[in-house]
């Protein structure tokens, strides 16, 4: 591992994706969904940032589509950054720019230039990073986000992505004893499964899931296979766990920019469609329920609106839940 890497994998560029979930229009809607204003959108141009943009494609479409609004991606890989600016230029895409970027450091000291932000957003990020790399990302949440803003967090979720463990804890240890870069041990992983399967190991009666991950890895570029299973860390968060070290990080974020409320969103395959309760325990039970490999969640600092929740319209795919007032403190 390269020194300024902090045990993240750099020895590849990442993959290339967009998610819709990271729109701004999509993410109003949630929050409009969970009772909570959206930013406004009159009288200056929206501002959007995402921390750990990778190789900056999803956040050009986004630039593409909302000529109105300012983007600014940051990573800390220089391919990533380098590639980010260089489809910008070729986009003709005026309204993103792309900085290199440590997270440590801008934790530290966040560039005047940046300013805040209406939209914060991390696709992918916290899965990989150690505890004090995390509290430097919450704590780039108290630099940057607006009044009103909108926070969005995606990371690999328990128990839903419980089937990945023997894997990733395979292909790291195979990249330990060899000290190999590239996807090379996530590839032998891959294969050593597959003959645990030929074999019939009681593993797959265990876990079920994990053929069908394993089949699914196979289609994925070896780059996506880098990062994502053979950096140093790899954390799999309760959704309540995530919600609680967010609402804790405010106490040491400076008072001028708390984040005074937090609601959280999941989109899923249910047929449930009820608004679930406060109680911390409950909201983990009901996390199993949902049972997605992926979360997303968000947070605010928009005023709540009590008693103006939007219900969801029948037949939509969404759940929203408010987090419980221990998780939030006093606002
Ligand atoms: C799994 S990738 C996700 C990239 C992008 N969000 C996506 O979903 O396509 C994680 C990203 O976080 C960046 N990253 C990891 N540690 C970082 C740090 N300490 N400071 C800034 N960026 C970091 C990596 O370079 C990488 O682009």
């Amino acid at each position: 591992m390269s020194d300024w890497s902090h045990g993240y994998n750099v020895s590849m560029g990442y993959s290339y994706g967009f998610y819709r979930e990271m729109a701004p229009d999509w993410l109003d809607f949630c929050a409009w969904i969970g009772g909570f204003e959206p930013p406004r959108r009159a009288g200056r141009p929206l501002r959007y940032l995402e921390l750990g943009c990778g190789q900056g494609f999803g956040l050009c479409l986004l630039a593409a589509a909302n000529s109105g609004a300012e983007f600014l991606g940051v990573d800390f890989q220089p391919e990533h950054i380098e590639h980010a600016t260089g489809l910008a230029e070729a986009a003709g895409l005026t309204n993103v720019r792309f900085v290199r970027a440590d997270f440590l450091d801008l934790a530290a000291e966040w560039p005047a230039d940046f300013g805040t932000f209406d939209y914060v957003t991390m696709h992918g990020i916290i899965s990989y990073l150690s505890p004090p790399l995390i509290s430097a990302v919450i704590q780039c949440l108290s630099h940057s986000v607006a009044e009103g803003g909108l926070v969005y967090v995606s990371y690999n979720a328990q128990p839903g992505c419980l089937s990945t463990v023997p894997l990733q804890h395979i292909a790291r240890r195979i990249k330990e004893i060899e000290n190999a870069d590239g996807a090379a041990p996530a590839e032998e992983a891959i294969a050593l499964i597959d003959g645990l399967a030929a074999a019939e190991a009681p593993v797959f009666q265990v876990m079920p899931a994990l053929m069908p991950r394993v089949e699914a890895l196979k289609t994925r570029d070896r780059n996506y296979l880098v990062h994502e299973y053979l950096s140093e860390n790899w954390n799999l968060f309760w959704h309540s766990d995530v919600a609680a070290s967010f609402a804790q990080r405010r106490s040491i974020s400076s008072a001028r920019r708390r984040l005074p409320t937090i609601s959280s969103w999941n989109f899923c395959r249910s047929r449930f469609a009820s608004r679930f309760s406060n109680n911390r325990p409950r909201m983990s039970a009901r996390t199993c329920r949902i049972s997605s490999s992926t979360r997303r969640s968000g947070a605010t600092s928009s005023a709540a609106r009590p008693g103006r929740e939007a219900a969801a319209p029948a037949g939509t795919r969404c759940r929203c839940m408010r987090l419980p007032r221990s998780c939030l403190g006093a606002h």
